[in-house]
C-alpha cells in the first residue's frame, strides 16, 4: 500500500552536512520526496510534535536539542513507507541499531539520533498535518474532485 510519512532530519545531522546522504538513503530505497523544508523549529511546534513525551526524563533536553539549529522536514511517499522508513532509520538508540541503518551510521546518542519518522498511519496524518498542512489540503482537494 502506498503511504506517506513525515521525516525530520534533525539538528545534529544538518549541522554535520548529512542531509544529502540521508535523503539518498531514502531515495535509493524507492521512496519519493513530495515535500521538503529547512527550518529552525519554535519551542511551540517542538512541544506539539513531541507532546507524547511530555514529562519524561529526556523531554527538556529533547526540546532544547530539536530547537537549537535548523532541521530538514520532509514528507516521503512509497510502498509501505511508514515501516520501510523505520527500517531504514534503525532503532532509536544507535547502539541497538542494525548495521548500515541511518542511525547506526550517523546518530550520536539516543537523543541526538539524526532522524525522526512517523510510527503509525495515525501519527503520519497528525505529523504531516502539523508540518505540511498544504500536503493534507491537496489530498482533500484531490479526494473531492
Ligand atoms: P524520535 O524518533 O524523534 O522520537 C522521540 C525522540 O526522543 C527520539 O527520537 C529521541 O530523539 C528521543 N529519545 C527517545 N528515547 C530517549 C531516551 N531514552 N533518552 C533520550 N532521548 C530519547
Amino acid at each position: 500500500m502506498v503511504e506517506k510519512s513525515l521525516v525530520l532530519i534533525k539538528p545534529d545531522a544538518v549541522e554535520r552536512n548529512l542531509i544529502g546522504k540521508i535523503v539518498d538513503a531514502y531515495e535509493s530505497n524507492g521512496l519519493k520526496v513530495i515535500a521538503m523544508r529547512l527550518l529552525k523549529v519554535s519551542e511551540g511546534l517542538a512541544e506539539i510534535h513531541y507532546k507524547e513525551h511530555e514529562g519524561k526524563a529526556f523531554y527538556k533536553s529533547l526540546i532544547e536539542y530539536i530547537t537549537r539549529s535548523p532541521l530538514c522536514a520532509l514528507v516521503l511517499e512509497g510502498e509501505n513507507a511508514i515501516s520501510e522508513i523505520r527500517r531504514i532509520n534503525g532503532a532509536t538508540d544507535p547502539k541497538a541499531a542494525e548495521a548500515n541503518t541511518i542511525r547506526s551510521l550517523y546518530a550520536i546518542d539516543k537523543t541526538e539520533n539524526s532522524v525522526h519518522a512517523s510510527d503509525s498511519k495515525e501519527s503520519a496524518l497528525r505529523e504531516i498535518s502539523l508540518w505540511f498542512p498544504e500536503v493534507i489540503n491537496k489530498l482533500e482537494l484531490e479526494h473531492i474532485s
